[in-house]
């Protein structure tokens, strides 16, 4: 695992734990009960991590013939889980916190300290449900039509360039699209620098050493921009829509009555923006799908938006985006025959969790129509996450996250021809973020 991105939750990352180690956290997690759970039998299994990537924790549960077994990654007692079922064990709401979880460098990338990732119970509800008011479909609607509006406007200037490489055009106009939407002002001239701030977060959160700092060194300025928009609103230099992102990051009061200091508001504005930012990765990961699958692209093409929604939603347990989601035991609990124990270290593998037998037929194979007519299941796919959005860790984004990525095979599909040329497409499993290596597309024509 040569990298690992993130956009919500600490995931899974060779690079991370390495981060995680320094820091000094994995010596404090030991096995603190007897156990009769399968053991990887290396004395510590980081460089194997390093080695297979996504497929780490699903190769040793089908070598085990089980859905959970014991590791030591970095020198740290870790418990690894895979399958609906332990997505069902992990996300009983309470059982886990994130916090310390998480190593600092990824933490400080992603939802950072004081978030609502780091709260539990009555605080972390009330926090959620202000995401969640941001989140709900009017909202994204109106965050969905600035995109479209945006991506319409591009297209001409796409098709003058020889090729585009999609996924960093996609971002860009996420960007544009996600500040407008949250209230946040966002000269032209600075979107680029905006979007490399942004993408510096998502791509070198797992990454150590020189990479990270100079990520964590942007995220600084990034910060202080958001602060700085946050600090207006409260002085009133600054009017925007009551609803947007800004102003209710700007007025939220905790449980306690009392506002946020500036700076967590800040954090918390940015765990919209940034995340938002991210699903440019599942447009080029459906883009992809459009390529390699071209009787789903006939579908598209003439199929209804119950159709649309199945591709996405294949898009993203098809393809790999976080690995992992881990958590240490709040409340020990028994599960599968082991005593979970105050402070173990649990990880439950997405991406195996996605492409798991039981649950899918054929899971290997991009299959949207596996989707048509399934009912709403909160354990699988867990892409985002998985259990009560409310009452858990679940990404409050995931309506935003469908809603931007079907908004974005529409415009594919239907505003535009191009061509793929030849690349390299290959998506490898052990290279953090896992994406095409760069997906160009050329010869882009408007469709009138
Ligand atoms: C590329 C699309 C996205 C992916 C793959 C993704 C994935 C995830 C995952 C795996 C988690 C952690 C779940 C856990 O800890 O159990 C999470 C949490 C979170 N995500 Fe997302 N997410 C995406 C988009 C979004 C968007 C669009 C938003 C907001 C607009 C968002 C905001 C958050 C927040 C605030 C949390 C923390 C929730 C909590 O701790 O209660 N994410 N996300």
């Amino acid at each position: 695992m040569k990298n690992m991105g993130r956009t919500g939750a600490w995931t899974l990352g060779a690079a991370g734990m390495l981060g995680l180690a320094a820091a000094g956290y994995a010596v404090a997690r030991r096995r603190t009960t007897v156990s009769t759970l399968p053991q990887d039998t290396a004395a510590d299994s980081t460089v194997n991590l390093l080695a297979e990537g996504y497929t780490f924790i699903s190769s040793r549960c089908r070598r085990f013939t089980s859905d959970v077994f014991e590791t030591r990654l970095l020198f740290a007692h870790a418990i690894c889980t895979m399958g609906e079922e332990a997505a069902r064990m992990f996300y009983v709401p309470e059982r886990f916190t994130r916090r310390g979880a998480i190593p600092f460098t990824a933490v400080k990338l992603l939802q950072d300290h004081g978030s609502v990732q780091m709260l539990e119970g009555d605080a972390h509800r009330h926090r959620k449900d202000r995401f969640l008011s941001l989140t709900s479909p009017e909202r994204s609607r109106e965050l969905v039509a600035l995109f479209e509006s945006l991506w319409r406007a591009a297209v001409p200037a796409w098709s003058r360039a020889d090729r585009i490489l999609l996924q960093h055009e996609v971002r860009q106009l996420l960007c544009r699209a996600v500040c407008a939407w949250a209230g946040v002002p966002l000269d032209e001239r600075d979107v680029a620098q905006r979007t490399r701030e942004f993408t510096a977060m998502i791509d070198n959160a797992g990454a150590i050493g020189p990479r990270n700092w100079l990520a964590i060194g942007q995220r600084a300025r990034t910060e202080r921009w958001i602060r700085g928009v946050i600090e207006a609103v409260r002085r009133g230099t600054l009017e925007v829509p009551e609803a947007c992102a800004a102003s209710a990051w700007a007025s939220y009061r905790g449980p306690d009555g009392a506002l946020l200091d500036a700076n967590t508001a800040a954090v918390e504005l940015i765990n919209v923006l940034r995340p938002t930012i991210a699903v440019a990765s599942y447009i080029t990961f459906a883009a992809l799908a459009l390529h390699r699958f071209p009787d789903t692209r006939r579908m598209i093409d003439t199929g209804s938006d119950e159709e649309l929604h199945a591709f996405v939603q294949e898009v993203r347990r098809f393809y790999p985006f976080f690995p992992a989601v881990g958590g240490l035991v709040r409340q020990p609990f028994e599960w599968n025959g082991h005593r979970f124990a105050e402070g173990e270290w649990v990880l439950l593998d997405i991406h195996g969790t996605n492409h798991d037998a039981r649950t899918w037929d054929i899971p290997d194979a991009f299959r949207p129509d596996r989707f048509r007519g399934r009912e709403a299941n909160a354990f699988a796919p867990v892409a985002q996450g998985g259990g009560d959005v409310r009452n858990g860790h679940r990404c409050p984004g995931e309506g935003i996250t469908l809603d931007l990525m079907k908004a974005g095979v529409r415009l594919l599909t239907r505003t535009m021809q191009y061509a793929v040329p030849p690349q390299n497409l290959h998506v490898d499993l052990s290279i953090m973020p896992a994406l095409p290596s760069r997906f160009t597309i050329a010869h882009v024509r408007p469709i009138a």
